[in-house]
């Protein structure tokens, strides 16, 4: 069958569907131990995945009556050292994402202390695993998983046998954590963790896992051999564990990146052009001299036979691809275009190319810049700009007292500021200054206009936080507005993939649901990839070529957004700068199209174009209603087993 190179059960849905699913089972699980007499025991984790499934389990229990009295939570895992109170705690994270919501009783809440004295930490732990015991173990298991393949805090090299402990952080697991603690330095360096042994103790387990980012590690998990290097691969040996993973996270398992591999394939135009791509970089050829021993020995002789011969197919294939090429001749002319930018420099460093070439087009452009990522401006910056304003002010003598009063304000709070503290009102409009201007100084290097930009600020990025709010309806009011003032008939969005928290990803919701109830015709959307990856050659719909002059233009624009140069607040595993990743990613779309035997350029943006409405990952949903009955089988069928 076709998930055949899986070890574990795997079900792909979007987060939503994730979150409802898996908050139906706990209040099914709540339900049956209760009636059997006893009580659920729910294992929890933290981090941006599982934030959906507490919110479903709050709406549940104030729209159901879904009652937690009589349940008891063990949390995974804590920092080390951590004060409960801290922003940065775990035991402050479920109280503010669950606990303070729902009516579970304090006493029956358990999370692993990060302020016991060290001497006092193994006592510490030998007690939680003895409370957990005395609790009669842990019905459902929710898990995250860590880009090292950590769950719980079980870093790389944590045995099967491990129980709860202190751990020292992986660096790829503090550099995750980073944005969160305001820089690497800030993040502590261990935790305290829930063991393998005390996890696979669970009778029912969750993992889940959204985004992109956690692509490489889910395909691993699930696909590769058990290993003590990756700790969620120890669940391949769990009689009741599933993975949950949205499509961004599921895209490099085999089934969905290469499904030809593992079984039959139902073929569809899309799906003939990436198989014949992916066999060019496979055997290293281009379209055109691929041969029948090509398709037959690479498991694609049922896609041979649809054409009996590899000539048409190749032929098809080639036409479709050269097809996808648009130079400016080929672009949008004399249209009204929005241009979505989820901070202000994603419109240049995704889609900077085409922004030049749709202003040279003498397209009508409005870029709006829909959070003002004031959060990612360093404190240096500030003082730099304050001690500018301060001369400004001297050299004209304009300092009149409020003016000079505020810069002094400004000063002397960054002068005390703590780490991790939010930003006083002043500093906070000043980095959303700063990057305004740079946002304007970026657009302003391809001949367009400041007026051209707009700066929705939208209301859930201004927590002053790491952490957003969920859109509401104001956000999506203020991107509605926009829409109906502009009526335009091209719009440009970040379609990132990514985290379902993240910013991108929620700013595409505000588009979204501004979209569905916009009462102009609907415009065509054109999704540009935001700052970390580009489409795949196969799946963008237009390929748009920039000549080296064309390249260097986009990196000037880049520049001109000096907050993030140099050293970016929150770069991610990337040590690179912007301007170098645009750099790597343009160019090796182009040589990947010139290997495969297309025209060779210099560099090259690409873009998937759908009607509004119209979900990018579309394709996919048949593979996961799919994954489900799987699922619900193999539950089935363990269910009578333990009868
Ligand atoms: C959290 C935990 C970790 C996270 C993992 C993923 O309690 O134990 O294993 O689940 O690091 O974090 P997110 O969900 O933030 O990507």
């Amino acid at each position: 069958m076709a998930a055949s190179k899986e070890r574990v059960p795997v079900v792909i849905v979007e987060y939503d569907e994730i979150a409802r699913t898996i908050a139906r089972r706990i209040a099914e699980i709540i339900k049956e131990r209760r009636r059997e007499g006893g009580h659920a025991v729910l294992g929890l984790a933290t981090g941006s995945t599982p934030i959906g499934i507490y919110r479903e389990l709050i709406k549940m229990h104030r729209e159901e009556g879904l009652d937690f009295s009589d349940v008891v939570t063990f949390n995974l895992d804590e920092y080390y050292p951590m004060k409960p109170e801290s922003i940065h705690s775990y035991h402050r994270f479920m109280r503010e994402n669950l606990f303070n919501h729902i009516n579970v009783r304090p006493e029956n809440i358990h999370i692993p202390r990060g302020d016991v004295p060290r001497d006092d930490v193994e006592v510490e732990c030998e007690a939680y695993e003895a409370s957990i015991k005395k609790a009669g173990g842990i019905d459902l298991q929710i898990l995250g998983i860590g880009k090292t393949g950590h769950i719980g805090f079980n870093e790389p090299g944590s045995g099967a046998d491990s129980r709860t402990r202190r751990i020292s952080l992986d660096t790829v697991t503090r550099r995750d954590a980073a944005g969160d603690f305001f820089g690497e330095d800030n993040v502590p360096t261990e935790a305290i963790t829930m063991g393998v042994a005390s996890i696979m103790e669970a009778r029912e387990i969750a993992l889940v896992a959204t985004g992109e980012h956690k692509a490489a590690i889910i395909k691993r998990a699930v696909e590769g051999e058990p290993d003590p290097d990756v700790a969620a691969t120890y669940l391949q040996q769990h009689p009741n564990a599933v993975f949950y993973v949205d499509f961004a996270a599921a895209a490099d398992l085999t089934r969905i990146r290469t499904p030809w591999v593992v079984g039959e394939v139902k073929w569809s135009r899309a799906k003939e052009i990436d198989a014949v791509i992916w066999l060019g970089e496979t055997t290293g050829k281009s379209v055109l001299k691929l041969d029948e021993n090509d398709y037959r020995e690479h498991h694609l002789s049922s896609l041979l036979a649809r054409y009996g011969k590899a000539g048409p197919l190749n032929g098809e294939v080639f036409n479709a691809l050269i097809a996808k090429i648009r130079g400016r001749s080929k672009l949008p002319a004399g249209k009204k275009v929005v241009v979505f930018s989820p901070h202000p420099d994603d419109d240049v460093i995704s889609m900077g190319g085409m922004l030049n070439k749709l202003h040279q087009n003498r397209n009508d452009i409005v870029v709006a810049y829909q959070t003002s990522g004031n959060i990612a401006v360093f404190d240096h910056e500030v003082r730099r700009y304050a001690d500018f304003l301060r001369r400004f002010g001297n050299d004209f003598d304009i300092n009149d007292s409020a003016a000079g009063a505020l810069i002094e304000e400004v000063e002397e709070f960054l002068e005390s500021k703590s780490v991790g503290e939010i930003d006083a009102f002043p500093v906070q409009v000043m980095k959303r200054a700063i990057r305004e201007a740079e946002a304007v100084s970026g657009i302003e290097t391809f001949g367009m206009r400041r007026e051209q930009a707009r700066f929705l600020n939208l209301p859930f990025y201004q927590t002053g936080k790491v952490r957003k709010d969920p859109i509401g309806p104001e956000d999506v009011r203020i991107v509605h507005e926009l829409l109906e003032d502009v009526k335009p008939e091209l719009v440009f969005v970040a379609g990132d993939l990514s985290d379902p928290h993240g910013t991108h990803r929620m700013c595409l919701e505000a588009i979204q649901q501004a979209l569905a109830k916009y009462s102009g015709l609907p415009p065509e959307i054109w999704y540009y990839r935001g700052a970390w990856q580009e489409w795949e050659i196969a799946e963008a719909d237009v390929l748009v070529p920039l000549s080296e002059d064309e390249l260097r233009a986009k990196k000037m624009a880049i520049f001109k957004h000096q907050s993030q140069k140099d050293r970016a607040p929150f770069p991610g595993q990337d040590d690179r700068e912007f301007w170098q990743r645009v750099e790597e990613r343009n160019r090796n779309t182009a040589q990947r199209v010139d290997r495969l035997g297309l025209p060779e350029y210099f560099a090259m943006e690409a873009y998937v174009v759908r009607r509004a409405g119209v979900p990018i990952e579309s394709e996919m949903v048949a593979t996961s209603s799919l994954a489900e009955k799987e699922i619900s089988r193999s539950r089935a069928g363990k269910a009578k087993a333990r009868r």
